[in-house]
């Protein structure tokens, strides 16, 4: 390892915090040598602060359909080979029962820009998980809505918004969607959520077609400046019936590696070891742990709508009943040295 990548690392380390070229350097001119010392780092800072816990959060997908057309994602509408569905809101509030007795304190609800839901209907599920279980978190994870929708949904008992940016650079978030889908809205919504008092979640996915070194270079800069609740951060992964058909997939290893230079940004982010990682890898979820990942998400959706919310192709946890995904995942985390906890798992301030 080089001079210039050591005193980086230790920058990093000390300030959370680097110019966009030396983050370029970083990222250009990584070794497997500089991605365990930034593994072990990354591992100490989330020690510091979440010990070896690991939180939990209860993945309801509740609709397939979608208004969108995003060229990477497996369920965009133009998908015609795509079985749709939509889970009604008392399918959602079984799935909640469900949940909460397998030790679930937070539920997130995730789906397609699927018009059905209103601010009504879905205001009306958000108060009634609340009303039957005030000790848990809603976590929300809908896409691009009003700014009079997301405060209305705040009011119903929302806690947390999860929405990635996908891209902080405007010509390369054009590359991944249509026309119709706009940077600049994409970054209002953000800002909305945040001024509103949700939790907010923004992230992007590793090895997304087009991404360069730079490109990442910005990601990481706009995670330093936006200072998320959470981060999601997974890898590409080609979905057969989309454009990106023919495109490669992101790797387990610079995942990893941008995961550790986030949790050394912000020390106490939210950090998921997500289903893309684990679809990579067999062990990827683990190894996600291992670079300083902190969250884990089972699916609890009825088994029988799991594999038609196909973002990208063989998605892992399509086949098991919420309860084997639980216990899958618990075993995983135990088995790199972590211990899951019930608990809300609200970011530390
Ligand atoms: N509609 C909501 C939204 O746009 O935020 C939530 C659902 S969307 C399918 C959730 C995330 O899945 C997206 O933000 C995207 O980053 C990720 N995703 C979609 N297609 C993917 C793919 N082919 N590989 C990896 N991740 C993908
Ligand atoms: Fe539905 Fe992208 S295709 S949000």
């Amino acid at each position: 390892m080089n001079d210039r990548l050591l005193s980086l690392v230790s920058a990093l380390n000390e300030n959370g915090s680097l110019s966009v070229e030396e983050y370029e350097y970083l990222i250009e001119n990584r070794t497997p040598d500089l991605s365990e010392r930034l593994h072990r780092l990354a591992l100490e800072k989330r020690r510091s602060v979440y010990g070896d816990e690991v939180y939990i959060r209860g993945l309801i997908e509740i609709s397939n359909i979608c208004k969108n057309d995003c060229f990477y994602c497996g369920i965009r509408k133009s998908n015609k080979e795509c079985q749709r569905y939509r889970l009604s809101p008392s399918d959602i509030l079984n799935c909640a029962d469900e949940g909460y007795s397998l030790g679930f304190r937070t539920f997130v609800l995730q789906g397609g820009e699927d018009l059905y839901f209103t601010d009504e209907v879905l205001g009306e599920v958000v108060s009634e998980i609340k009303r039957r279980y005030p000790d848990c978190a809603v976590t929300l994870s809908l896409g691009e809505r009003c700014d009079g929708s997301y405060k209305y949904l705040k009011d119903a008992g929302a806690d947390r918004y999860l929405l990635r940016h996908e891209s902080a650079v405007k010509s390369h978030y054009e590359m991944l969607h249509p026309k119709e889908m706009s940077y600049e809205n994409r970054m209002r919504c953000l800002e909305t959520l945040r001024a509103l008092g949700y939790q907010v979640g923004c992230g992007f996915m590793v090895g997304s077609p087009y991404q360069t070194a730079n490109i990442l270079a910005h990601e990481l800069k706009f995670v330093e400046t936006f200072r998320p609740d959470m981060c999601g951060i997974g890898p590409f992964i080609p979905h057969c019936a989309t454009p990106f058909k023919n495109m490669s997939a992101g790797t387990l290893e610079m995942t990893c590696f941008l995961l550790s230079v986030i949790r050394l940004i912000h020390p106490r982010v939210l950090l998921p070891a997500t289903t893309a990682l684990g679809t990579v890898a067999p062990d990827g979820r683990e190894k996600g742990l291992l670079s300083g990942a902190n969250v884990v998400m089972p699916n609890l959706s009825p088994t029988s709508v799991r594999k038609k919310y196909e973002l990208y192709d063989n998605k892992i946890c399509t086949g098991e009943e919420s309860a084997q995904c639980v216990e899958c995942l618990r075993r995983r985390v135990e088995s790199v040295g972590f211990k899951v906890v019930t608990s809300r798992g609200d970011v530390k301030k």
